[in-house]
């Protein structure tokens, strides 16, 4: 009898514990919870093909309906080779706002501003750790180095600065997977006409 009593006691420990191990795994099915996608980075891509990165930091081509996404240059930035338009800076500038067709190049009040390469290239974001890629959307600074210079217009980071840790890292997680494209982007350019008078 007494042995019986032995048994049933190990059993029910044994028992007791392998739920206790079941129960361990909970809250980490739990956390890897990446926005209802099965792995971090495809969350990252939903977020950056949802988000419009590709507006602007992928070179368009030019199709029948206008321009339309160059695959091949996924997120590589204004196109270093490409010449800057024969059009007139200084009335642009005063007057309104333009882009060039790839939508990578872009004039206003502000000067001249090139979408950046976000691929993972040593001429992209290759050596960027995740700390600087979430400062730079959240803060706005160039490549999330505090102290450096302020991103200029139409980089939307008054959005991405809304965007969360989480998110943000599963978007630097999936950038760090795209094809790397070799583009040295050029460095923006000043104004040539003088700012607008403070009304
Ligand atoms: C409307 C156009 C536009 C959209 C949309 C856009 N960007 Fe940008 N982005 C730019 C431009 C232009 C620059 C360069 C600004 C500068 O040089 O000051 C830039 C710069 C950046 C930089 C800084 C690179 C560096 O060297 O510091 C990062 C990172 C970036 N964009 C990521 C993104 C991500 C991620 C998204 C999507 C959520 C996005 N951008 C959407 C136009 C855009």
């Amino acid at each position: 009898m007494q042995k019986r009593n032995l048994l049933y006691a190990a059993l029910l420990s044994a028992a007791v514990f392998l739920f206790s191990k079941c129960n361990d795994q909970k809250p980490a099915a739990i956390a890897a919870n990446f926005g209802g996608y099965e792995s971090q980075v495809k969350w990252g891509e939903h977020l950056v093909l949802s988000g419009g990165c590709g507006d602007c930091h992928t070179p368009k081509k030019m199709g029948p309906m206008g321009p339309v996404d160059d695959s091949a240059l996924l997120l590589s930035g204004h196109p270093a080779q490409m010449p800057l338009p024969d059009i007139d800076r200084k009335m642009l500038e005063q007057k309104g706002i333009a882009a060039t067709q790839t939508l990578t190049f872009w004039i206003g009040p502000w000067g001249v501003s090139y979408a950046a390469n976000l691929t993972p290239d040593s001429t992209g974001v290759l050596a960027w750790t995740e700390e600087q890629f979430i400062n730079c959307l959240r803060t706005g600074v160039s490549k999330g180095i505090t102290g450096n210079r302020r991103l200029l217009p139409p980089m939307p980071w008054n959005s991405t600065r809304h965007l969360t840790d989480d998110e943000l890292k599963a978007m630097f997680a999936y950038i760090k997977t795209i094809k790397p494209v070799k583009n040295v982007v050029p460095q923006p350019l000043p104004p040539v006409a003088p700012p607008p008078a403070a009304k």
